[in-house]
């Protein structure tokens, strides 16, 4: 397994470019299986979610080729399996969006129940309900979820949960409602901009859909449709996880690639924080630290609301800065696993329900640390970066799935994160063992 080993304490600068969104290229990855013939999506980044998702899209009859470019060409040259196999379930749980376009296009799919999950708790009841409704017979067997139906009927369907609406639910009968017989209204659904962008990829196959970025859709269903070529949209959590590597290391960057608009929660608390925040060009922000930056309290909810994608790095940035602040999750009210491996590089954390209290600390301190997820493992490397002396990060194959080439940006940008294996990370830097004796 990979390491990285972050020297902290320098400013980054420069210019930066985006890669494209890992969320949005998923279910529009899948929703290939609803056509014959070739879609072409430019702008996929290359990470490990997106190959795990083309090896299930491959065993699904696929054909994909990368191409140097970024784009991703996939083709359905066989429908004779729905099965999503357990082994890749397991690996991503958002293989579940191949359920919609499998039922719809194929009238079965047979995909495994996912299981839990280090951000909380998160079932899929929403999913169900929805293609029920649109007149799916439901069998749960051997921790499969099996679902069938001959021709799928446009239907009313409510996608609120406990927690707000659901961004993969709202995708996958989204895609299931395309192929239905008649029309289907979706209320309480996600507006997220991933969302946005699927709809805008069915409706260029031909899909009837209006209402996207709004809570209520409206689908009339159409007999089939057909390929396209679609550029990803930005990644929005890499822009803002950027925005925050230049506050936190308090830096100057150009970060290129970007759609402000989906940015414009966390471009307020940043800005309420005391970041400099301006657009400058087409795509493009420009984030300075021209003076002291204040605590704050924040929630994380659904779009357009603070990402719960960015909680974790908006928690470390916390960290920093003098004085309380609070941080709640109304989306995964569990997703705290960071704030005790942040509090062993000397931050201040106390976690109390759905929310995280936070005492600002001088100056965090480096130290052998886990990631636990995706972004809790962008926490910690915005934090390394922050922190004084030398960061061990282990298990970054979590951040491997959703950041593209991010110690390589990171670096042109002034940082010094070295990828290294486990095993000589175990051997203490100079620098540690000088810490070791300070605090021995
Ligand atoms: C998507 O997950 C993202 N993943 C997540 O990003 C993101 O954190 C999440 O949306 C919220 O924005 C992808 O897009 C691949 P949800 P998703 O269904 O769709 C509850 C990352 O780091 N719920 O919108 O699986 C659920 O428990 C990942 O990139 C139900 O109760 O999340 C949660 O509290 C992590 N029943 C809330 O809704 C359901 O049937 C939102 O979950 C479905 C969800």
């Amino acid at each position: 397994m990979d390491v990285f080993k972050i020297q902290g304490g320098t400013s980054l600068c420069g210019t930066v470019a985006v890669s494209g969104s890992k969320n949005a290229a998923l279910p529009m990855m899948a929703a290939a299986l609803l056509t014959d013939g070739k879609t072409i999506l430019n702008n996929v980044p290359d990470l490990v979610d997106v190959r795990t998702l083309s090896s299930l899209l491959t065993s699904l009859g696929c054909e994909m080729t990368r191409h140097a470019n970024g784009s991703l060409s996939l083709e359905v040259v066989d429908e004779s399996h729905s099965e999503a196999d357990y082994e890749l379930v397991r690996k991503m749980r958002a293989s579940v969006c191949v359920m919609g376009p499998l039922l719809a296009r194929r009238g079965h799919a047979r995909v495994s129940l996912p299981g839990g999950c280090n951000i909380g708790h998160r079932p899929i009841d929403i999913h169900l309900r929805g293609f029920a409704a649109l007149g799916a017979q439901i069998d749960i067997h051997q921790g499969d979820i099996i679902l069938q139906a001959t021709q799928l009927r446009g239907a009313d369907i409510d996608l609120a949960g406990p927690n707000g609406s659901t961004v993969t639910g709202t995708c996958n009968l989204l895609t299931a409602a395309v192929l239905a017989q008649g029309k289907s209204r979706l209320t309480s659904a996600a507006m997220e901009p991933e969302v946005v962008a699927l709809a805008d990829l069915l409706n260029e196959m031909g899909a009837k859909i209006s209402g996207q970025g709004t809570p209520t859709l409206e689908v009339e269903g159409v007999a089939e449709l057909s390929p396209t070529t679609q550029t990803v949209i930005p990644d929005r959590i890499e822009a803002a996880t950027l925005m925050i590597a230049s506050a936190m290391t308090r830096g100057k960057l150009t970060i290129q690639n970007v759609n402000p608009l989906h940015l414009s929660a966390v471009t307020t608390v940043l800005q309420e924080i005391g970041v400099s925040i301006h657009e400058s060009g087409v795509s493009q922000l420009e984030i300075a630290c021209e003076r002291e930056l204040s605590p704050v309290n924040i929630t994380a909810l659904p779009y357009p609301g603070i990402p719960t994608d960015i909680q974790a790095q908006l928690t470390a940035l916390l960290c920093t800065l003098p004085g309380r602040s609070v941080i709640r999750d109304q989306v995964f009210p569990d997703r705290f696993m960071h704030c005790a491996e942040l509090n062993r590089m000397n931050a201040k954390i106390r976690q109390q329900g759905d929310r995280a209290l936070i005492t600002g600390v001088a100056q965090l301190q480096g130290a052998h640390v886990m990631a636990s997820d995706l972004r809790a493992s962008a926490a910690l490397v915005l934090a390394a970066l922050a922190a004084r002396d030398e960061t061990v990060i282990h298990r970054i194959y979590h951040l491997d799935r959703g950041y593209e080439a991010l110690e390589t940006k990171l670096n042109l940008l002034g940082a010094n994160v070295t990828r290294c294996r486990e095993e000589d990370a175990q051997r203490r830097s100079p620098s540690e063992r000088t810490n070791l004796r300070r605090s021995a």
